[in-house]
């Protein structure tokens, strides 16, 4: 038998653990402890020779009071830290998230991220919130977004179904950005979401047996994307933003967890998916830790 004492003790310790977790999701984990997260692959058909490291940033979801200009400046201080050859970013730089206290305008995250510098350069695809907080785009059906101009505006180029050829120690290779699969929310013109994405028009561009690596917003393509893509990499899922045991309870995903989050090889083909660094929906992240992705190829 458990004792009155006994009892309010339990109910008041399990009160103040229960406490302390939501602290620690809504507060600490977020806000304080975004990590680097490491891969090292050397995918199919690599060229022997060439070594890439490759910095990517994922979902920063720009907006007070925790994605601040100043926060986003002190990210792009650690991505360059890292000395990548090359830096990607993977869409979802705006918020559409109504627990803001203020949004940051377009201009001010994209001044912020201009502080990004790596040897062959800073490349970008867009997400469907930049599509979604595009009201006139939306309208119009058709961009560019407001956060496609403010990258081009600070000298980020933007994919949307385009390839950039870069190349090092004498080895080309392809950057291959989607555009958006999600681009337009659901309207009187067309049910459900309309995307944007046209893989293998994108693909076409790259028009020699050089490796491709593919930028990609949403994860749900990887089952088309082919094996001549040597690593597909994608943000979006946000790794569920809660994640217990390898398992996301919620993932914005119509594959489940099979896409949720990390380094998926399918088939010989690869793919990364980043757990990202804001939110969406509610500002909790549990056992999800904000990241930067670090990627090494041909280190093998
Ligand atoms: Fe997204």
């Amino acid at each position: 038998m458990i004792s009155r004492r006994g009892f309010l003790r339990l109910v008041g310790g399990s009160f103040f653990s229960m406490v302390s977790l939501s602290a620690y999701a809504i507060g600490i984990e977020p806000m304080l402890l975004t990590h680097v997260t490491r891969y090292s692959l050397t995918p199919p058909n690599w060229p022997a020779g060439l070594r890439l490291r490759i910095v990517a940033l994922a979902d920063i979801h720009a907006c007070r009071p925790w994605m601040t200009p100043e926060r986003i400046a002190s990210l792009v201080r650690d991505a360059n830290a890292l000395r990548p050859d090359f830096i990607v970013l993977l869409g979802d730089y705006t918020a559409s998230m109504r627990l803001v206290t203020d949004g940051v305008p377009a201009p001010e995250w994209a001044q912020a991220l201009s502080g990004l510098k790596a040897p062959l350069g800073v490349l970008s695809i867009l997400g469907n919130h930049d599509w979604w907080s595009d009201l006139e785009a939306q309208k119009a059906g058709a961009g560019p977004v407001v956060a496609r101009s403010a990258l081009e505006h600070v000298g980020i180029p933007v994919l949307e179904n385009d390839v950039v050829r870069l190349e090092k120690d004498g080895h080309d290779f392809w950057i291959a950005g989607l555009a958006d699969q999600l681009a337009f929310l659901p309207s009187q013109d067309h049910d459900g979401f309309k995307g944007l994405d046209d893989l293998d028009g994108t693909l076409a561009k790259a028009s020699d047996g050089a490796p491709v690596i593919l930028l990609a917003h949403e994860p749900d393509i990887f089952p088309k994307v082919p094996r001549r893509v040597s690593l597909t990499l994608c943000g979006h899922t946000h790794g569920g933003q809660v994640r217990l045991f390898g398992y996301s309870p919620v993932v914005p995903s119509r594959f489940g967890n099979r896409f949720a989050y990390g380094h998926v090889v399918e088939e010989n083909r690869n793919l990364i998916v980043s757990g990202g660094l804001g939110f969406s929906i509610l500002p909790v992240r549990f056992g999800m830790r904000p990241e930067i992705l670090s990627i090494e190829l041909g280190l093998a």
